[in-house]
């Protein structure tokens, strides 16, 4: 007979909240360590079941998918903001949303997209000079939000994109821990919730503006092929409304840019802090003649998919039980909060030697085959696998690649790797790297 979860709480009202609370990341690391793969943690207001197992986490994305559906908790607090979008939707209007924005991920169109990649990359290593301090984090932000702005939406406008970076940063605000508790419903009127609330205001000015241009033809967009020209059309035909139509371009426009910018800061991060594999790469993207979305660059790849492995942007993904189910022997009744959290299987010694060393190594091809496939999901999986996944790599390594074969980077006293606990877990200040020629 199934038994019961054992679980991580210590104190009766409180739970695990001092722990969690105290370093959250920590707290992922060690309870698999103590209390096995699956236990049950409990904060005020919200208690879940954490899988932190691969062959769990497949079960539940891919094995038996139909037991687990996406938290619709995620859907209550960020629906304001992302409505029906593909990330917060599920059933029927998920099904019909991913067939619209589908196409703007077909192998085709990152052709295209490569080309405005490394037109932004080089253009942001242009203007960096002998010697100078950059906060890596900043300027990876400006760069991937520059290039789903151009690729998705046709926007160039620098003032667009300025509105742009501005909302997405308070937005993140809202998420941080410092701010507010996340149960703290939004007409609360605090200081985050005021200045989340506008920046969701702006968003929209932004949006709905950037929709009236193309509607109206200007021809400084041109007619592309784009997710912002496939959603219109879509529209025009009566198949979808334009709500949805706002949903699925903000959805993208945030959730394209900034697990990027998180990926890449830490990408380039680590680079700096180990200079050896800095050498290897940098000699590596040098090499070429040209850069080009087909060059081959083996130990640029592996750093990027190491540094997506010690960092994964999005951290844990929420899932809810809509039956119950037995795992590991224990039984996890319907309507289960479940987190599938990529933070402690990727740094578990039970699938990496010395887990939480930089080694790009790892990811060797003869290596890979070791691990189980759930070992490493930077990008979830199952059928709601990240629709930017092949975008977001091809984007990652013409950066890091157009970057260091102008520049190295280098680490000074300040340079810090920490992160911070919200959506994604985003550096908690800024990442400060020294630009050498
Ligand atoms: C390193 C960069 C990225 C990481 C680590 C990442 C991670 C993820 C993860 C883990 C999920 C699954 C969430 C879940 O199952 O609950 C997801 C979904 C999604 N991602 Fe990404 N992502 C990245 C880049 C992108 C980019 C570049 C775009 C768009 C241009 C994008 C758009 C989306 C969308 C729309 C979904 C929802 C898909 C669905 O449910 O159908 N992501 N992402």
């Amino acid at each position: 007979m199934a038994g019961n979860v054992p679980t991580t709480d210590r104190l009766p009202l409180l739970g695990s909240a001092l722990e969690v609370r105290r370093d959250p990341f920590r707290f992922m690391e060690e309870a698999p360590k103590t209390h096995g793969p699956v236990f049950r943690v409990s904060i005020p207001g919200l208690s879940f079941v954490c899988y932190a197992d691969a062959d769990l986490v497949e079960r539940a994305l891919v094995d038996r998918s139909d037991r687990y559906r996406k938290d619709p908790r995620e859907r209550d607090v960020l629906g304001e903001l992302l409505g029906d979008g593909l990330l917060t939707s599920h059933g029927d209007t998920w099904e019909r949303g991913r067939e619209h924005v589908q196409p703007a991920f077909y192998p085709g169109r990152l052709e295209a997209y490569a080309q405005v990649m490394l037109e932004r990359s080089r253009r942001l290593v242009e203007g960096w000079t002998d010697g100078e301090r950059i906060d890596v984090h900043e300027a990876a932000t400006r760069l991937t939000l520059s290039i789903v702005a151009k690729t998705m939406f046709g926007v160039d406008d620098v003032e667009e994109t300025g509105v742009i970076a501005g909302a997405a940063t308070a937005i993140a605000r809202r998420f941080e821990p410092s701010s507010v508790p996340m149960e703290l419903p939004l007409w609360v009127p605090t200081p985050a919730n005021r200045r989340y609330r506008r920046a969701i205001g702006e968003l929209d000015d932004v949006v709905g503006a950037i929709l009236r241009r193309r509607r109206s033809g200007d021809a400084s967009d041109g007619d592309r092929p784009d997710l912002c020209s496939a959603l219109l059309s879509a529209g025009e035909a009566g198949s979808i409304t334009d709500r949805e139509v706002r949903d699925h371009l903000v959805t993208m426009l945030l959730a394209g840019h900034e697990t990027t910018a998180i990926a890449l800061t830490y990408t380039l991060g680590l680079l700096a802090t180990h200079p050896d594999e800095l050498d290897r790469v940098v000699a590596e993207v040098r090499e070429p003649a040209e850069l080009t979305p087909g060059t081959a660059l083996p130990h640029t790849d592996r750093a990027i998919s190491e540094a997506l492995r010690l960092y994964p942007p999005a951290y844990m993904l929420h899932r809810r039980t809509v039956e119950p189910d037995t795992v590991a022997g224990y039984e996890v009744p319907a309507d289960t909060r479940v987190v599938l959290p990529q933070w402690s299987i990727h740094r578990s010694d039970r699938y990496y030697d010395d887990p939480l060393a930089f080694r790009p190594e790892r990811f060797e091809p003869e290596r890979r085959e070791d691990r189980p496939a759930f070992a490493y999901f930077p990008f979830g999986g199952g059928e709601r696998q990240c629709i930017g996944r092949r975008f977001a790599l091809l984007e990652l390594r013409l950066a890091v690649a157009t970057i260091l074969r102008s520049v190295r980077l280098e680490a000074t006293p300040e340079t810090e790797l920490t992160p911070t606990p919200a959506l994604t877990c985003r550096p908690d200040g800024p990442v400060w790297l020294r630009v050498g020629r």
